[in-house]
């Protein structure tokens, strides 16, 4: 029987719909809209549709957005100095740097000048630290858009043994911590591979979820799913196809139809996790705003009192 389709899209309107109740909300009751900065470096052009994507969404939810578009030569320390600005403006409550960024630039330097307080993409160390801690953080957001679509579609990770291919620091490593949680949402077994582990299509196998996150188009074949498996597609790699105007298409990193033959969920790409990513930012984005002068705030402060006096 071929596979439920999980669809993405749906899910992500739903989210959108009551971001924008929220955001509502919180301008008539504290006259807060909240806003938020994106940061494009260079001419990356899936990136800027990406960006694109995510300003029109912002629009239609009533967050302000603004993309400022540094050239691909942009310099470090520039770029650093522009950060410090978007961190002390009041009318930002989050911030996004596009990734990737430009050889020149390093993405770790980047990525930790942003204030944690208005890290919405939840990139900046202590935003992760407090994830693998189980503690109140901006939940990045395409980990936290698998696990709602999970739990959205009646897919609860809790018992479940949950394979993630793929160990990034924007998706493998944070939706690690995020399902092995004691929490709801959580509760998952969880194993992670990656480039070095050994015989891959024996564990996916064993997977009741697998995750493909590697960045690797068709990476992951029917012979690599177990019968009855849920199936999410984190990858979106662009493949040559002079049958298309624009001489591409989007694909996943799952062999999508032979997969599809035997799982017994599968997200799409695209409309899949893509749209479930915007809606997460959106929704950090309004948290960011609201939490302004609340207990995360303090939390977030002590923590980097505290990183700082072990300094
Ligand atoms: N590049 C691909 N996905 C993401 C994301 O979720 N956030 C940022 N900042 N860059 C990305």
């Amino acid at each position: 029987m071929a596979a439920r389709v999980l669809n993405g899209n749906e899910i992500a309107a739903e989210f959108r719909a009551e971001v924008a109740v929220s955001a509502g909300q919180l301008a008539s009751t504290s006259g807060v809209i909240p806003g938020l900065a994106a940061v494009l470096v260079g001419d990356d052009p899936a990136s800027a549709v990406y960006v694109r994507n995510k300003g029109r969404a912002c629009a239609e939810a009533g967050i302000f957005s603004e993309i400022f578009y540094w050239p691909s030569h942009a310099r470090q320390d520039d770029l650093l100095a522009f950060i410090d600005r978007l961190n002390a403006d009041s009318r930002f409550h989050g911030i996004l740097v596009q990734l990737p960024l430009p050889e020149q630039l390093d993405e770790t330097t980047v990525i930790q000048r942003v204030d944690p307080r208005k890290d919405v993409d939840g990139l900046h160390p202590v935003n992760q630290g407090r994830v693998l801690q189980g503690e109140p953080a901006f939940l990045p957001c395409t980990p936290f858009g698998v696990q709602q679509l999970l739990l959205r579609s009646g897919y609860d990770p809790a018992g479940k043994h949950v394979v993630i291919v793929g160990r990034s620091n924007i998706v493998g490593k944070p939706l690690a911590a995020l399902l092995m949680q004691r929490a709801p949402g959580g509760n998952a077994t969880v194993t992670v591979c990656h480039t070095r582990t050994r015989d891959l299509p024996e564990i996916t196998r064993q997977a009741d979820i697998l995750v493909a996150a590697m960045g690797v188009p068709g990476a992951i074949g029917a012979d690599m799913v177990r019968k009855g498996a849920v199936v999410i597609d984190v990858g979106i790699n662009r493949v040559d196809d002079a049958s298309r105007r624009r001489g591409y298409r989007l694909v996943g990193d799952v062999e999508y139809e032979a997969v599809a033959a035997k799982a017994e969920a599968i997200t799409p790409v695209p409309g899949g996790i893509g749209p479930m990513t915007i809606a997460m930012l959106l929704r950090n984005t309004v948290e960011a705003a609201r939490h302004t002068a609340t207990a995360l705030n303090n939390a977030l402060e002590a923590a980097l009192r505290s990183a700082d006096a072990n300094q």
